[in-house]
């Protein structure tokens, strides 16, 4: 499964962390789209799609969540609860966010724009684009 953690260098000192994002640099494409995904109810599971272009880097800057990834072969379970942690996630990985903690804000940087063409949201369609590709 292409996926893997990206280990932000935190410049600390006295008055507390930053951290800082760069496209090409720490983040390994060019930052078309930002989103954030704050105050979560109670019991949420959201996603439930894969991207057919689009690669991600979704970091918990706040709080904690878990994430489901499906490869089409593998599947995972991972908690994001690190804000200088960013988990990449490359095209055609199914995922599914849940167990947000009240506090979680959970930061997307995407390297596409918005566009629901590029969205696989049905779980059958996703397993055909990953054997077509295969
Ligand atoms: P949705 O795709 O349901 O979020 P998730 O996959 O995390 O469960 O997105 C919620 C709504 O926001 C949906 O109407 C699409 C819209 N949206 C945008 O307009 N722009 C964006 O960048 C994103 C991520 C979503």
């Amino acid at each position: 499964m292409d996926i893997r953690f990206i280990d932000f260098k935190i410049m600390g000192d006295e008055r507390g962390s930053l951290i800082s994002l760069e496209q090409n640099k720490n983040i390994p494409f060019e930052i078309k789209r930002v989103y954030y995904i704050f105050n979560t109810k109670k019991g949420v599971r959201r996603g439930f799609h894969a991207h057919k272009k689009l690669k991600q880097v979704l970091i918990a800057v706040k709080g904690s969540c878990k994430i489901h990834l499906d490869d089409g072969f593998d599947t995972k379970e991972i908690v994001l609860d690190n804000p200088s942690k960013g988990l990449y996630l490359d095209s055609l990985v199914w995922r599914e966010m849940y167990d947000f903690s009240d506090d979680c804000v959970l930061l997307v940087l995407a390297s596409e724009f918005y566009t629901e063409e590029d969205y696989i949201r049905n779980y059958d369609d996703f397993k055909k684009h990953v054997y077509s590709k295969g």
